[in-house]
């Protein structure tokens, strides 16, 4: 009798301790970093134009498939309207930019121009944005590429309206950035310059951590970046059948076992190549219940959605799947190390089916 009591504590713990849902290794360590994008020198403007509904379907197919790491990039479209196009090649004339040149015309009069310090500390937050850093000497390499916009000024409001209009887009980024007048190459290696304010969108948050592109050399030409401001939509897209979302902030859901000591994960799910849309998470937890109910298990009732980050670089939006709510109070994991790189979790939000969010029920 003894044996047996101790036996089925044990057992018991064994059922409550794993938590499975922490990160799959074996999903996570194949996806490859993102290479930093590379703003177009030979436009004004460039729209990545971001399909959720398309997205969401290839989401749809990829797990009734049985597919875990979901590509989703066939969903963007670049679009650059012709007429903005500039002529390319070793010293052809580009055109100027909005800002002011500070004299001398050099880098370093550029960084301490007041000008731009000041334009930047004066700017007003838009409405329905909070602004994750100010008056910084660099753009972000942030989650999501969704393009850029050439302002005639330093105007966040205008920056924040063409985000609003743009399928997916979480934040942008306003700067002075210090731009050759000609293509720089033999013959003119070091040309005058120009000051562009650029206005760039991303599908994830920015933040002072992925500002870290201060600029790079163009031939002998320095580019650099004054005055560089970040904001935050407030709020993101529902994802339509689920609630509105819980904010877990840097930490993910780790779930016991449910009132009759199971499990209610149903694995993972990581997309890349696309911005941050709870869209595809839902799409997935739908999907997943389809397979589920074929095989008599339990259905998708809850996810929880986040960034998450390899060595501080965003490499997908990760999703987990539960046939059970959980309470904000289970959102404790941060991350983990893995073969020698830091896997952590950022703007982490948990959605509950709106029809029914999976109450334990004792048999
Ligand atoms: C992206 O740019 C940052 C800042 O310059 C750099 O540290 C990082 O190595 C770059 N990432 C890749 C994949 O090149
Ligand atoms: C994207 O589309 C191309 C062309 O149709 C196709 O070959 C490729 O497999 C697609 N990629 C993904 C990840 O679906
Ligand atoms: C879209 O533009 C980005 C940034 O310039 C580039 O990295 C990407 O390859 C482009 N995608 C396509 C399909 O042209
Ligand atoms: C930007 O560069 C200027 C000039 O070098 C310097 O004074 C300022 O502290 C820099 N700002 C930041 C945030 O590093
Ligand atoms: C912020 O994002 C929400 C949801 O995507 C969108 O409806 C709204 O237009 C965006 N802008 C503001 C200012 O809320």
């Amino acid at each position: 009798m003894r044996s047996f009591i101790l036996l089925s504590a044990a057992a018991a713990l064994t059922l409550a301790s794993p938590v499975p849902q922490e990160l799959d290794f074996s999903l996570i360590d194949t996806v490859e970093t993102p290479s930093n994008v590379t703003i177009p020198t030979n436009t004004d403007e460039l729209v990545v134009v971001y399909d959720s509904d398309s997205a969401a379907a290839a989401v749809q197919t990829s797990v009734l498939t049985g597919q875990t790491e979901i590509d989703i990039s066939n969903s963007t479209t670049n679009s650059t309207s012709s007429s903005t196009l500039r002529r390319r090649g070793t010293c052809a004339v580009q055109a100027s930019g909005s800002g002011p040149v500070p004299s001398p015309d050099t880098a370093s009069a550029f960084l301490s121009y007041s000008a731009f310090a000041s334009a930047a500390s004066a700017a007003a937050t838009p409405s329905g944005y909070t602004q994750a850093f100010k008056n910084l000497n660099a753009s972000n390499n942030a989650y999501g590429y969704l393009g850029f916009t050439n302002l005639a000024s330093y105007d966040s409001e205008k920056c924040a309206s063409k985000c609003n209009a743009i399928s997916g887009c979480a934040a942008f980024n306003l700067y002075y950035e210090r731009d050759p007048s000609k293509d720089p190459g033999t013959g003119c290696e070091n040309p005058s310059s120009t000051t562009n304010i650029k206005c760039v969108f991303w599908g994830g948050p920015v933040t002072s951590s992925n500002a870290n592109n201060a600029g790079q050399f163009r031939s002998k030409f320095q580019v650099v970046i004054a005055g560089s401001n970040g904001y935050v939509n407030n709020t993101i897209e529902p994802a339509d059948g689920f609630s509105s979302p819980n904010y877990y902030g840097n930490t993910a859901i780790d779930a016991p076992v449910d009132c009759n000591g199971q499990s209610t994960f149903l694995g993972s799910k990581v997309f890349t190549g696309g911005p941050f849309d709870a869209s595809l998470c839902a799409a997935a937890c739908d999907a997943q219940s389809a397979t589920n109910l074929k095989a008599n298990k339990a259905t998708c009732k809850f996810f929880n959605t986040y960034i998450l980050s390899r060595n501080n670089v965003a490499i997908g939006q990760y999703c987990n799947l539960y046939s059970q709510t959980w309470a904000n109070s289970y959102a404790t994991y941060t991350g983990s190390n893995s073969g020698g790189n830091k896997y952590t979790v950022s703007y982490s939000y948990g959605f509950s089916a709106s029809a029914d969010a999976g109450t334990c029920k004792k048999p």
